[in-house]
């Protein structure tokens, strides 16, 4: 499930949103309802209120029970291997209803006010490729949160253990997850320098800004990545380099618990990315590590969301939606380590500050 709350303010929910978006006067549109179960229990309503039935994408959005953050494969600006588990159909008029405990995905234990709201963008699905997506938006939702009862949910986030063994064992997948954190160091690191020194432009074509504090923020995040990418035997997060906790399905790369700091690869990561990609913007182990690291609470908190999917959704949100977008940092990343390839090399990170010398 998607949806985590940020401190008193809200939280946007978007999904893997990739190709064009469909004419708004032409298509379906959901309704979605938030309202308070009991403390941190969510129930949705999700309404189809248009003329027709839509078939969409339901991986991260309502009814994707798993408490994790998953990334995806997509290629081209699409979803590549779709298959019916993925996909809900919703006849016009009709509705469906998901609860969820946002206590498994977000860190509420200081409780206190909590504002809800969920809004982004769905996938819709003809035949079996995504043609378009659809924009929805959900009412906002204030509740009281009682922080003794939200830490019990998240200490109560049950792993389905669908593998039992949660050690590396797999010398070749050790050696490969090695370089991959070793790549997630030195991408992140050049990413923070050039968020904080690099060209306005590019910045700006990310994180819609050029202000100082939106800069220092991003490259705060990148940092704190990179030195969780760099300690392997100790840190915030456990890094699994295999579905540790059974929440593998087809085209998941990897995803992370972010009750737990917990982040696993799937089969795939090794089978289907290669270490580091050769054009813009393609996904690799490095830049999917980054991204789940990202998401982390323990690594820089707030832990980012998935609002956009690829560079065309990414770079379509709003500043503070990007700030808080993983995939927008794993792009970012991605295409600055083409421009500063000489550069990264030389730079070093000490006590959560990139130093300025470059090559
Ligand atoms: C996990 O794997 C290790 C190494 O292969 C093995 O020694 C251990 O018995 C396994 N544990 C479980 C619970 O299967
Ligand atoms: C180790 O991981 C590699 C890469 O995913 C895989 O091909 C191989 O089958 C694994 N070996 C074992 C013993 O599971
Ligand atoms: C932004 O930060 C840079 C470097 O820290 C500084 O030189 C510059 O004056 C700052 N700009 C503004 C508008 O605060
Ligand atoms: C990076 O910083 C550490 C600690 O300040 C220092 O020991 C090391 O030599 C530096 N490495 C480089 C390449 O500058």
């Amino acid at each position: 499930m998607r949806l985590a709350a940020r401190f008193s303010v809200f939280l946007v929910l978007v999904q893997h949103v990739v190709g064009k978006l469909v004419k708004v006067d032409k298509t379906p549109s959901f309704d979605v309802t938030l309202s308070q179960v009991d403390n941190t229990r969510i129930k949705a309503v999700v309404t189809n209120t248009g003329h027709d039935d839509v078939t969409f994408v339901h991986l991260n959005f309502f009814r994707d029970s798993a408490p994790v953050k998953k990334v995806t494969i997509y290629q081209n600006g699409k979803l590549q291997g779709l298959t019916s588990e993925a996909l809900t159909m919703l006849v016009a008029g009709e509705s469906l209803e998901d609860e969820f405990d946002i206590a498994t995905t977000s860190d509420l234990s200081h409780g206190g006010s909590v504002t809800l709201r969920s809004s982004g963008l769905v996938p819709l699905v003809k035949g079996d490729s995504v043609f378009g997506y659809l924009r929805y938006h959900s009412n906002s939702l204030t509740i009281e949160i009682d922080a003794v009862r939200a830490s019990q949910v998240a200490k109560a986030v049950v792993p389905l253990m669908r593998r039992a063994n949660l050690s590396c064992s797999n010398s070749t997948r050790k050696a490969i997850m090695g370089k991959a954190l070793s790549n997630t160091v030195s991408l992140a690191n050049a990413a923070a320098h050039a968020a904080l020194f690099g060209s306005t432009t590019k910045f700006s074509e990310y994180f819609k800004t050029t202000i100082n504090a939106t800069r220092q923020v991003v490259a705060a995040r990148l940092q704190a990545v990179a030195k969780e990418a760099g300690s392997t035997t100790s840190g915030a997060t456990t890094y699994y380099c295999a579905d540790a906790y059974g929440y593998c399905e087809t085209n998941v790369l990897a995803y992370t618990l972010p009750a737990l700091n917990l982040i696993a690869n799937c089969d795939i990561y090794y089978s289907y990315l290669p270490a580091m990609a050769g054009g813009c913007h393609d996904q690799d182990q490095a830049t999917t590590s980054l991204h789940e690291f990202t998401h982390a609470p323990r690594v820089y908190s707030p832990g980012t969301e998935d609002l956009g999917y690829g560079y065309v959704s990414s770079t379509a949100l709003s500043s503070s939606d990007a700030v808080m977008n993983a995939d927008t940092y794993a792009l970012y990343a991605n295409v600055k380590r083409r421009s500063s390839e000489r550069k990264f090399r030389m730079l070093n990170v000490s006590e959560g500050k990139v130093s300025s010398k470059e090559g």
